[in-house]
């Protein structure tokens, strides 16, 4: 009789490229990883197809406290992030903590169907009752054995420019959530932006925690609080635990300034957050044309050595009316709004849903080497771009060991006269 969690997934495909491979589970972690493997007696086995197989996909920016509220209480007409933000304080006063917990938990279970096991969510602490904090931290002890939830304390109406904001901040910490989050250019003037970076990191810093900063989430080329957090970093020795989410006004800054910024970013090890499916459809608001894409610069922190993450943001709320928690959607709409299209770049867009958002997670034991978690996720593609291109199904989700979620493979039965019965999309070869 086999241990517990212990099983043999035989011939699937790596995202290395690595084909024909074996992957031996051992009570919950990978124990072996290779072609033909030997494993002991009454171990039982699951086929892997020749599918591939990769770690499951992390989103590093996303906003719990808010999804599947679409339409509460009405949708936003303009679509603009402003609304969005007044829609939002709108709703905050009508919320129950019974709500918040029904929707987040639903949630997790869309993420978990689509191999999404490990979520950084900011949480808004600008309600002095705290309800969303108090919520998502009984979630996150709710979905522990299969989803790993990570909060970030976030001040969605400015830390400086809301009175109570900064206690509330405190208050969620001492509550228990992970990371000191802030949001600089919607502080009153530029210089409470920097000021409030300048605060956020120190706290983060006294308390010896993370930071994942909103920052320059604009098309105002000005708007430069990536570069005070990168030099806060600096000053703080925080380097690796900062992260920029958003940082759209990179992409409408003077090139110059653009090549000075680029490698403090990375001299600071400031990790890089991009938005697509969120920024693509906010940015450039104001634009006649051409108009603006408004996604900050992926292909060149990836070339200066920035480990860059893709996020979904946000899923049927306030701000975006779509999704599905589906971090290949995200990975798609990276792709094409960062014009990364070579064979290379497809991967790393891949890599930007999965290793790259686990680096900015801090995840321990993320991955397919032995020794590593047993979570990952079977996918009905051969390569990680067909896996992009097809948003391809999950055929099996493993969480420490156990099959938490399967979906039947897509094929489609055909019925016209004298062509094949049945179709799929991957490319055989
Ligand atoms: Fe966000």
């Amino acid at each position: 009789m086999a241990a517990d969690r212990t099983f043999c997934l035989r011939d699937v495909v790596l995202p290395d490229g690595r084909t024909g491979q074996d992957v031996f589970v051992e009570a919950g972690r990978i124990a072996a990883v290779g072609p033909r493997l030997a494993v002991p007696d009454g171990v039982p086995s699951l086929d892997g197809g020749g599918w591939l197989l990769s770690p499951p996909f992390v989103d590093a920016h996303f906003h719990m406290d808010a999804t599947l509220s679409h339409g509460l209480p009405r949708v936003n007409a303009s679509g603009t992030l402003l609304e969005g933000i007044a829609l939002w304080g709108e709703l905050k006063p009508l919320l129950t903590q019974q709500a918040l917990v029904d929707r987040a938990l639903a949630y997790c279970d869309w993420a978990v169907a689509k191999g999404l096991l490990a979520i950084r969510t900011h949480v808004d602490v600008c309600d002095d009752r705290l309800l969303a904090v108090e919520a998502l931290l009984h979630v996150k002890r709710t979905v522990a054995p299969y989803l790993d939830l990570q909060l970030v304390a976030f001040p969605q109406d400015g830390v400086l420019r809301a009175p109570t904001a900064l206690a509330n901040l405190k208050r969620a910490l001492d509550l228990g959530v992970d990371v000191v989050g802030g949001i600089p250019h919607f502080e009153r003037s530029m210089a409470q932006g920097a000021e409030s970076v300048r605060v956020l990191c120190e706290l983060a810093a006294d308390r010896g925690l993370p930071v994942d900063m909103h920052c320059d989430e604009s098309d105002d080329p000005l708007s430069r609080h990536i570069e005070t957090l990168a030099a806060e970093t600096v000053r703080l020795g925080l380097q690796g635990r900062v992260t920029g989410s958003h940082l759209t006004s990179m992409h409408s800054m003077d090139n110059y300034y653009a090549s000075k910024l680029i490698p403090l970013i990375a001299e600071a090890r400031v990790h890089v957050v991009a938005n697509p499916l969120i920024n693509i459809t906010l940015q450039g608001r104001h634009d006649t044309y051409p108009k603006r894409r408004g996604m900050t610069r992926v292909p060149e922190l990836l070339a200066a050595g920035v480990n860059v993450g893709f996020g979904h943001d946000c899923v049927m709320d306030p701000w975006y009316s779509l999704g599905s928690g589906d971090m290949l959607e995200v990975a798609h709409m990276g792709l094409h709004v960062a014009q990364m299209t070579s064979q290379a770049q497809m991967r790393a867009c891949f890599d930007a849903v999965t290793c790259n958002n686990a680096a900015v997670l801090g995840l321990d034991g993320y991955g397919l080497a032995p020794g590593c978690h047993a979570d990952m996720v079977l996918l009905q593609a051969r390569d990680p771009a067909e896996a992009i291109r097809l948003r391809a199904t999950r055929l099996l989700v493993v969480r420490d060991g156990r099959v938490v979620a399967r979906t039947a493979p897509a094929v489609a039965t055909l019925d016209l006269p004298g062509r094949p019965a049945a179709v799929d999309w991957t490319l055989r070869r």
